[in-house]
This record gives C-alpha cells, structure tokens and sequence, in this order.
C-alpha cells in the first residue's frame, strides 16, 4: 500500500467553521430579512472599529471594492493605474472594468515580493490617476513610502488588503494608508465568509459614493421602504448591485471575535515553518522573521531555486496527498492582458512566479502536519 492511501490529504486550506457562527446565519435566516440590513451595518461598524478607519462599506467582493474605489478615485476613460502583476488578476482587472489602463510595476525582489517604489515612480505619466499596493500574503508593503509618492504626484494610493485584515505598518492598521483600502472574505481568505468584500475610508464622499453605487445609486434602500423611512426613490447615478446580504454579514461578525486569536496562531505557524523550512537548501522563504507579527499570515508563500522545480515539486508533494497552489502567475502573462499589453516585461516578477510554491497554512494545522510538509518538501527537491 502506497503513502498516499493511508496519509490523510492536507488542504492548502481547512474552513472550520464553530456552532456559534452557524447559529449567527440561522439567526439571520430566521429574522427573514436577508439582503443589506442591520447585521451588516453591525458588521461595518465592528470592521471599521477593528482598522481604525472612519467608514467600511460592506460589498459583494473584493472585486467590487477595487471597482468602486477605484471610480471613487477618478479612474475613467484613458486614465492609467499603476499595480503591480504578481498579484491575483483582480487587482488589474477592476481597471480595466473603468476603461483605464493597467500600467505593471515591477516587485522589488523575491525576498520581499511588494511593489518595487522605484519602479513605480519611473511608470509615473500625466495620465496616471492611482497606484494599487498589494500587501501579498498579508505581509506590510512599503504603503507609507508610497503614500508620500502619491501625495507628491496628485495621485491616489489604493491599498488592495484582500489577504490582509489584522495586519499593521508602524502600528497603523493595513488599508487605511491610502485614499481606500479594500478586502476579501472569499472562501479561503483570513475572515471567509464565502463570497464578500469590503471598502474602507476616512474620506466622506468615497464612503458615501461607495455607499450609494454598490446599491444602484437610488435615494432609499429597500429595508428603508420596507420600514416605511422612505415610499420611493431617485436613480442619482449608474450603480451596480454590490450589495453584501445580511447571513454572510452574521457570519463575518461571528468569525470577527476570533480574528485576532486565528492570526496570533498563523503568525506562530509562519514562524515554526521558517525554522523548519531554513534547513532546506534550494527553498527561499519570503520576508523576514520580523515581518511575521505585523502580517496576518495569509498563506505561506516558498520560492524554488529554479524554474523547472516547480511543476515537479507541485506534484510530488501532490502525490503524497499535500495540496500547493501558486500564488501568483503574472497578470501581464495571461491571454487577456498579453494580447491587450504586449511587450511587458517583469524578470522579476516573472521569476517569482514561476518558482513560488504556496504550501498549506490554517490556524487549526497541527506542528505534525506541518513537520509532514517539510519533509515532503525535503524530499521532493532531493530527488
Ligand atoms: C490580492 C487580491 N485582490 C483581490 C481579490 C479579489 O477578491 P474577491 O474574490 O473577494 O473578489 C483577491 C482574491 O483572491 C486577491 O487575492
């Protein structure tokens, strides 16, 4: 009988959710009363208090918050963002969905995969409008030194915290650096709800533009009109409906109690893993030991010696029933963006996409499974 039959298979990553997170949906259900109401105002309210931020507006995704924040920084036609491409394609893709343009920034190396700020200021053209900084695994990118680099150029700085809630930089709460800072509590993420997301603010008319374009841009909700606060409305502008519903609010609010202790134990995880993972030759650990307590450890990204590891390790640790993934291929190298941006190049990044391999991480993993996943790793990159 092979290994494979008689080991457990180890997730990339394990939902576990407690009873009192699935009484907080039923309860939602049993209010009758789903769409946007008072749990996700609760849950705004708690989310807002938890970054320190003036205003969190609850959304479908993720997605939905880079749109809207980046209509709220002006984005149209012709204009140009600058993100980085070795990120999920979201985060560019949301431009596009404006009608700008893209422009790829390179990462400063595969020690610390964030934007590169040289490399930014040099994409600088009259026509961009905004900077995107992705905190890549929840691990601080350089927000604060890019921050000044907008604030010199007229330029809004939108902070994509998808993996981030929880994390900080110089004590300051990731995603509430720039003009709006965005997270997702898709399935697997930090605070997954399944399908949701979030934008934050201190700005005024972003939170209330925000507000009024994930519902349509009508005058009244339908809990108004459903509570008697309004009979009608008005259409003020072009909208969507990126609402957030009221069973996926319960269970993000549920789950927010636990936040902190969930990110205290990935932090130690994160740590045990980079002393186990150092006495591998040939595998690069990202970021440093003293990055680990300011990040909310997302996932666990290693990057390979050379290129043609990749696929071979991926599988061999596949084989003995342990799940990787990659985090991520380059934006700029998919059909859609090569065919519409061709000629970019990001050794860089480029590098870093085709060594990383993201190995399993969750904060009810056990020291013997993550033992397990070294060992493996040890022995797939021996062969
Ligand atoms: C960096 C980043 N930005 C944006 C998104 C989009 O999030 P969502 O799936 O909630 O739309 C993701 C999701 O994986 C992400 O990883």
């Amino acid at each position: 009988m092979g290994a494979t039959e008689i080991t457990p298979e180890l997730p990339l990553f394990d939902l576990r959710l407690e009873p009192e997170d699935v009484e907080a949906v039923a309860e939602a259900l049993r209010s009758g009363w789903l769409t946007l109401g008072p749990r996700t105002a609760a849950f705004e309210e708690a989310f807002a208090a938890h970054l320190g931020a003036r205003h969190a507006i609850a959304l479908s995704s993720c997605t939905a918050a880079l749109h809207l924040a980046y209509l709220a920084a002006g984005v149209g036609p012709g204009d140009e963002v600058i993100v980085p491409s070795f990120t999920f394609v979201a985060t560019a893709g949301a431009v596009l969905h404006c009608g700008a343009i893209p422009v790829f920034a390179e990462i400063a190396s595969r020690e610390a995969p964030t934007l590169d700020i040289e490399d930014v200021e040099r994409h600088i053209t009259p026509r961009t409008k905004a900077v995107t900084v992705v905190h890549y695994a929840g691990y601080p990118a350089a927000a604060d030194r890019l921050r000044e680099l907008c604030d010199a150029n007229g330029l809004a700085l939108i902070e994509d915290a998808a993996h981030a809630p929880s994390a900080t930089l110089a004590g300051r709460k990731l995603g509430t650096w720039g003009l709006a800072g965005v997270f997702s509590f898709f399935s697997n993420k930090v605070l997954s709800v399944g399908e949701g997301g979030l934008l934050c603010t201190d700005s005024e008319e972003v939170a209330a533009m925000a507000r009024s374009l994930r519902s349509h841009a009508m005058t009244s909700g339908t809990l108004d009109r459903h509570e008697g606060r309004a009979t009608t409305y008005d259409v003020v502008g072009v909208g969507f409906n990126y609402r957030m519903d009221e069973p996926r609010a319960a269970l993000a609010l549920s789950r927010m109690e636990r936040l902190e202790a969930e990110v205290a134990r990935r932090r130690e995880l994160t740590l045990r893993y980079r002393e186990l993972l150092a006495g591998i030759s040939g595998v690069l650990v990202p970021f440093e030991d003293a990055d680990v307590a300011r990040s909310s450890c997302y996932v666990l990204p290693v990057m390979l010696e050379r290129e043609s590891l990749q696929a071979d390790v991926a599988r061999r640790l596949r084989e003995r029933g342990i799940q990787t993934s990659l985090l991520y291929p380059s934006i700029h190298r998919f059909t859609a963006y090569r065919e519409r941006f061709p000629g970019v190049s990001l050794p860089v990044t480029e590098l870093a996409s085709q060594t990383e391999l993201t190995l399993p991480l969750f904060p009810h993993m056990t020291h013997a499974d993550q033992d397990r996943v070294a060992l493996e790793l040890a022995a797939a990159l021996a062969r």
